[in-house]
């Protein structure tokens, strides 16, 4: 992976956010889950199991639904980077192999299902903590199943209930021989760090089973940004309109069990904890794993929004909002302050409108994230 250019490419760009410029079709992709019942809960010895009975909680809810969230935009951002990620990881590997095996650890209602669908991988296997959550992940990939073409190969697939921190996936498998390609962690991995030992236990679940050349991919939340955010504010808690993460104290980050709150518009509310990726990496070297890229999600943004057809999927992902919005049409907010970057775009010479944006406090919200791959070298 190091030798490949597609994920490695160099960092920044000159594109801005304001300058993509989005299409009116509704997008093709699956989403997140996108409601929750917004009950604050406490962490400690339980608190895996709180993890997932707020995550059995949240409520599939229909496109219709999805599309009115203020957040929209956002979440189909958030979508279109996986996306892209795991789009350029699949095509990697298929240089040198037809048949690609995944496991999607911490994969929610199967967000992701109809990306593995489009990368044509051969084996899946979805594990998560949340009971509820991967019994709908299954009737949806059964649904998918049942109405694709004759023709077409989907994957085969299996579902692991498990806290992949506390549990060994190996011992669940149907086949406890089985190698992957590629372990997908989307913003999962940080409710591992509660402690050393459920770091280990999520890391060795996510490498231990890849085969040399293999990839572990993830997204999760930047410590530094969380902790730049939190020191620049005059309380423990930041945020605005869409997110707030609120720290119970400032200057003291202990490498383990450092837990804060993130609340996104109602869609996550229970404690999570700091990645510090520079121990993250030497974590992972124990499992043979080397770290091949990170880039920040507005790095990873300017980097891919560059190739043409990461360009158009954005656009039939709607993950920009229009600006100014079409007749009739009205912004995911009615705040004129929300759009200002926007507006100052818009009025400079050259710019063809509409142009593609985000709110404000979406960008503010989102640009927390950050992308990782790492590459098993033996
Ligand atoms: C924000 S959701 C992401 C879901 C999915 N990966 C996606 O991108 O749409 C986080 C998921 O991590 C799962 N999770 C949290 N802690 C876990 C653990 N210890 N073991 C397995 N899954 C866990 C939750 O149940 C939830 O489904």
């Amino acid at each position: 992976m190091a030798e490949d250019s597609r994920l490695n490419s160099a960092e920044g760009g000159n594109r801005t956010l304001q300058e993509q410029r989005p299409l009116k079709r509704r997008h093709d992709e699956d989403e997140d889950e996108a409601s929750s019942p917004n009950k604050k809960l406490d962490t400690g010895e339980g608190h895996s199991q709180k993890v997932a009975t707020h995550y059995n909680a949240l409520q599939e809810c229909g496109l219709e639904q999805r599309s009115r969230s203020r957040i929209v935009h956002m979440r189909n951002f958030n979508n279109w980077l996986k996306s892209v990620l795991i789009g350029e990881v699949l095509d990697t590997l298929r240089c040198d192999r037809r048949e690609v095996c995944v496991l999607d650890l911490g994969c929610g209602k199967g967000g992701d299902l109809l990306k593995w669908r489009k990368g044509r991988i051969s084996r899946l296997v979805c594990a998560d903590i949340a009971a509820v959550s991967v019994e709908q992940c299954q009737q949806r990939y059964t649904d998918m199943k049942r109405r694709s073409h004759p023709n077409e190969r989907i994957f085969t697939a299996e579902f692991i209930t498990a806290d992949c921190s506390r549990e060994l996936l190996s011992e669940k498998l149907s086949d406890p021989e089985m190698q992957f390609d590629v372990c997908s962690c989307q913003f999962v991995y940080h409710y591992s760090f509660e402690s050393q030992q459920q770091a280990d236990t999520m890391l060795r679940n996510a490498c231990e089973r890849l085969r040399p050349g293999g990839f572990f991919i993830g997204t999760t939340p930047d410590a530094y940004e969380l902790v730049k955010r939190l020191e620049q504010s005059d309380s423990n808690s930041f945020g605005n309109e869409v997110y707030r993460v609120t720290f119970q104290k400032k200057g003291d980050y202990p490498l383990f069990g450092c837990q804060y709150d993130f609340n996104l518009e109602g869609v996550v509310d229970v404690p999570e904890f700091l990645v510090y990726f520079p121990l993250f990496v030497e974590m992972a070297k124990k499992y043979k794993m080397r770290l091949v890229y990170k880039k920040t999600f507005h790095q990873f943004f300017e980097e891919k929004i560059k190739d043409e057809r990461n360009k158009s999927l954005m656009q039939r992902m709607q993950a920009l909002e229009q600006y100014p919005v079409e007749d009739r049409g009205r912004l995911a907010c009615d705040s004129v302050k929300e759009y200002e970057h926007a507006e100052r775009r818009a009025q400079s010479t050259g710019v063809s409108l509409p142009l593609g944006t985000l709110s404000r406090s979406e960008w503010e919200a989102t640009s927390i994230y950050l992308v990782f791959v790492f590459e098993k070298t033996a």
